[in-house]
């Protein structure tokens, strides 16, 4: 992966989107007045697609150049990934692309309107193998439940993940969930041998061989 040059905090702030500094409880009545104005933040009205968990930002690099019609919003809890993928937006100065370093969680709950996204990509989540870590996953009922509430009817749930026993939460979370449809799943690599890998994770993962498993949920018009 090409070293990109240093940028400032400053130069990056265009690609940059800080949580509000609020003293109002997390996902209260009160961060509603800060959600995201999607056609004031990005400057038009296309569509917009958030990828949760970004990492080094392959998928939404090379997403954003492929599809510049296309607005996206990274969330990544972690700053020098946040910073590594906006430096690497930055210095192709992309229009279509924001990130965020934040918790995903709290913002797909307090800071999205309704019904405001075309897709929401999970692609290769943490698994947190250990037990007791296991209430740090990202992908739970309550979080499905905020994707479903911000996605349009016919906006897309992107689920991918290397690891079987997660992988199987995750669609067992949709599969129960009427405001979801689920479309397509693969169990396999082969679909992948086709479509070239998307993420760094699913490079590693073919790299050794390693099965990936993905589906793609439709929002359908049931109310959440
Ligand atoms: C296993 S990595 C996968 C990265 C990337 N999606 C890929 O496939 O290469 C998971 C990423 O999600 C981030 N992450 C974990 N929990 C998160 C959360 N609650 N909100 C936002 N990002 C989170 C981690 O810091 C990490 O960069």
């Amino acid at each position: 992966m090409r070293k990109e040059r240093r940028l400032t905090l400053q130069e990056l702030a265009p690609w940059c989107w800080e949580l509000p500094q609020t003293t109002v409880q997390a996902g209260s009545v009160g961060e509603a007045a800060a959600r995201l104005d999607w056609p004031r933040f990005f400057d038009n009205d296309h569509p917009v697609e958030i990828e949760v968990g970004m990492g080094k930002g392959l998928f939404l690099l090379t997403q954003a150049l492929a599809r510049p019609e296309v607005n996206f919003f990274g969330i990544e809890v972690v700053r020098k990934y946040q910073l590594y993928v906006a430096t690497r937006v930055a210095v192709r100065k992309l229009p279509n692309v924001k990130t965020s370093c934040a918790d995903a969680k709290r913002i797909l709950h307090g800071f999205v309107h309704p019904a405001s996204v075309s897709a929401v990509h999970v692609l290769f989540p943490d698994p947190w193998w250990k037990l007791r870590h296991r209430k740090r996953r990202v992908f739970t009922p309550e979080f499905a439940t905020d994707a479903a509430r911000i996605l349009v009817s016919g906006g897309k749930l992107h689920i991918a993940s290397d690891v079987e026993e997660y992988f199987g939460v995750m669609s067992d979370i949709v599969q129960g969930m009427p405001a979801f449809r689920v479309l397509d799943t693969n169990e396999s690599r082969e679909s992948l041998e086709a479509a070239g890998f998307q993420t760094n994770f699913e490079r590693k993962a073919r790299e050794q061989g390693t099965p990936v498993w993905r589906a793609v949920c439709e929002r359908t018009a049931v109310p959440v």
